[in-house]
């Protein structure tokens, strides 16, 4: 996350340790922490190399990689710059003066400028922005920067978002109170995989994440109780398999888009009040 004396990324420093036991670190330069598999992955907006050797050596670990980066490079090679989607215009810390969503996009997904975001930020603030729908709660799987979720929350909607990736959490949350919308949005780390959200009395859920975990929640029937549900982080070339997964004959396609290669669905249960009407 951005902190004083930083106001916005430009190289990243990044370091990977053979282990997740990793202490707390209150240098000045530090960004965050991620956990993958056994891998703690520490970012800095400098080098270091010195810090991280004392680091190891207190710690009895290991760098197993290591990357310096421009931040425009982790991001797919794109500048994040503002954008407009529907009714909202959302801008990064450093350039988000007079944007409905102020973002610090910091090293977790969800600046707006994947495809899957973009479209499912588009999706949000259609249906949330629908009168007659009344979308009032919402569940955000992933949410990564809490960007949809600070859409739905612009709107008046009350989410629940999760993440299994503790920066992702804090990111959401900081970007949550950033935006004014914390009395909205409450941000709980869950892992997926080993926990099914609750989606009863839920209006909107969405979820762009990947399609395993997709699959492991469109097979599990208390996953079906919502009204809407928009879903992402699929290819093309993936939608067959997901589809196998997708009881066809208890659900209606309301949307199917394509933006390059990657899909958003928009589904709602035949048992759903918005088809009631
Ligand atoms: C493709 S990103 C989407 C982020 C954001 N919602 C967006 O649309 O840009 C998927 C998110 O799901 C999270 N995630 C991956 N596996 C997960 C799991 N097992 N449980 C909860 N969240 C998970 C990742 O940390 C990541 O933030």
């Amino acid at each position: 996350m951005l902190r004083p004396p930083y106001s916005k990324y430009d190289r990243l420093f990044v370091y990977h340790l053979d282990t997740i036991d990793i202490p707390e670190i209150s240098d000045p330069d530090f960004i965050g922490t991620w956990h993958e598999d056994n891998n703690g992955i520490i970012f800095f907006h400098t080098n270091k190399d010195e810090f991280m050797a004392a680091l190891c050596k207190a710690h009895h670990c290991t760098i197993v990689y290591q990357a310096d980066l421009s931040y425009e490079d982790w991001d797919a090679g794109q500048a994040i710059t503002p954008f407009t989607v529907g009714t909202l215009t959302v801008g990064p810390v450093w350039d988000g003066e007079g944007a409905d969503i102020v973002l610090d996009p910091s090293v977790v997904f969800g600046s707006g400028f994947h495809p899957t975001t973009r479209t499912c930020l588009q999706m949000v603030n259609k249906y949330t922005t629908t009168p007659e729908l009344q979308i009032k709660s919402m569940l955000d799987l992933g949410t990564g920067t809490g960007l949809l979720a600070i859409g739905a929350a612009k709107q008046g909607t009350m989410v629940q978002a999760c993440d299994n990736n503790p920066l992702a959490c804090k990111v959401a949350r900081a970007n949550a109170i950033r935006n004014q919308v914390e009395s909205h949005i409450t941000v709980s780390e869950i892992d997926l995989r080993t926990e099914t959200p609750k989606t009863q009395g839920i209006d909107l859920v969405v979820a762009n994440i990947h399609p395993e975990l997709l699959q492991q929640l469109f097979s599990t029937p208390s996953f079906w109780q919502g009204n809407l549900y928009i879903f992402s982080g699929f290819m093309t070339s993936m939608e067959p398999e997901l589809l196998a997964h997708l009881d066809t004959r208890s659900v209606k396609f309301l949307e199917r888009t394509r933006t390059g290669k990657w899909c958003v669905w928009v589904v709602a249960p035949e048992t759903s009040a918005f088809l009631s009407g």
